[in-house]
């Protein structure tokens, strides 16, 4: 059964009749640039091929009514009177109300959402509900889809309702990735760059097992200490320092928000510089930024974990390795690798050996391919 087959079949399951479509919303693992979109810097992500998937058709009147595999349980409103909550309806309450406030005029749905990507594992399954949200409604209320804008949407959806003050890479790479490529993203203008996967090499993610909620965590005072940084040193955003202005300027820093924009300035670098390298098919460099891009998130940004860091270095020691690093927010959840194609299985079991050998956890393997963002089928 195809994931469309599935999310159908788990309509039938909880509603009468048929639905009149089916989304689907990407995930997305980061290669490299982590805790940089927030500083209008760059970004190096891809959307996966681990989904959202919604099936669902258009009500007569003003309610969502939501049925959820994972949580195993309903979710209901009216687009009337949204109300603030916690769980997987305060993404979809969320977006609504940002809809709402473009003056859209909603139409009501119901339907199921099922996802195969795991929550907590750093590949983005909350921005995948959210554009996945955001897409069920452009299908029944008819308005027109613009993907940045809706990514954006979505990102003041999770700033304002859900109280993560993200930035926008994980939206925009549901709302724009393409197949067999990651896109170079700039955080500033939003402009995007296919970067190309060269074929002699996987990038292969590694669940560590272990899990940590961005809410309510030290993730928006990162935030916080890099605008302080960014103001104390006269500029708008991290995004226009260099690393020779930020020495120069160092004693204007509290040593730990020195750290914190020091991590910025270098990953924005990295990034630049890794898309170069996989252009120019220069493997070896490349897995070398994604060392330093680890080791910069663990002690400069200090966002990693144990686990993580295990994950890393066990993924390092294994055949066919370029690099490894933990990816996204942090604290939990995965690293991505950059292996070589004819050692991926020999990779991953070994990989996963080592990781259990060090910190005594199961890990897991999650076989990915870059694919395209957001889309619905309409079904007769
Ligand atoms: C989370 C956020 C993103 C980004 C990453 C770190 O995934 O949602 O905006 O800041 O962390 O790169």
């Amino acid at each position: 059964m195809t994931p469309a087959d599935r999310a159908v079949a788990a309509f039938a399951a909880r509603f009468p009749g048929q639905p009149s479509a089916t989304v689907r919303s990407p995930g997305r693992v980061n290669l490299i640039g982590d805790h940089t979109d927030y500083n209008q810097g760059f970004v190096l992500p891809l959307a996966i091929d681990r989904t959202v998937r919604i099936a669902l058709r258009p009500r007569d009147d003003d309610t969502v009514r939501v049925w959820s595999d994972h949580a195993d349980e309903w979710a209901e409103f009216s687009l009337h009177s949204l109300a603030r909550g916690s769980g997987w309806s305060a993404y979809l309450q969320g977006v609504s109300d940002e809809l709402l406030k473009l003056g859209l005029r909603l139409t009501g749905w119901e339907g199921v959402i099922i996802s195969d990507i795991p929550p907590g594992a750093g590949l983005s399954s909350s921005a995948a509900l959210e554009l996945g949200a955001a897409m069920a409604f452009a299908v029944v209320s008819g308005f027109e889809w613009e993907p940045v804008e809706m990514a954006l949407l979505c990102q003041r959806a999770e700033n304002d309702w859900v109280g993560v003050n993200c930035g926008i890479m994980d939206q925009l790479i549901c709302a724009t990735g393409e197949v067999d490529r990651a896109l170079l993203i700039d955080c500033r203008d939003l402009t995007r760059s296919p970067a190309p996967i060269p074929p002699e090499v996987a990038i292969v993610v590694l669940d560590t097992g272990t899990r940590r909620n961005l809410v309510g965590s030290v993730y928006n005072e990162r935030r916080e200490s890099c605008e302080t940084a960014a103001k104390a040193l006269g500029v708008p955003a991290l995004r226009d320092l260099d690393i020779e202005t930020l020495e120069s300027r160092r004693d204007r820093l509290d040593p730990v928000v020195y750290r914190r924009a020091r991590h910025v300035i270098n990953e924005n670098q990295r990034t630049l510089r890794m898309t170069e390298y996989l252009e120019g098919g220069e493997l070896v460099g490349a897995g070398h930024l994604m060392q330093q891009s680890h080791v910069s998130l663990r002690d400069d940004f200090e966002v990693s974990s144990e686990a993580l860091n295990a994950m890393t270095v066990a993924a390092l020691r294994s055949p066919g390795c370029y690099g490894a690093r933990m990816t996204g927010g942090g604290f939990g959840g995965s690293c991505v690798a950059l292996v070589g194609a004819e050692a991926v299985a020999a990779f991953q079991t070994e990989a996963l050996e080592r990781y259990h050998a060090a910190v005594g956890l199961r890990g897991t393997i999650i076989p990915i391919r870059a694919s395209s963002g957001v889309s619905f089928e309409l079904l007769d």
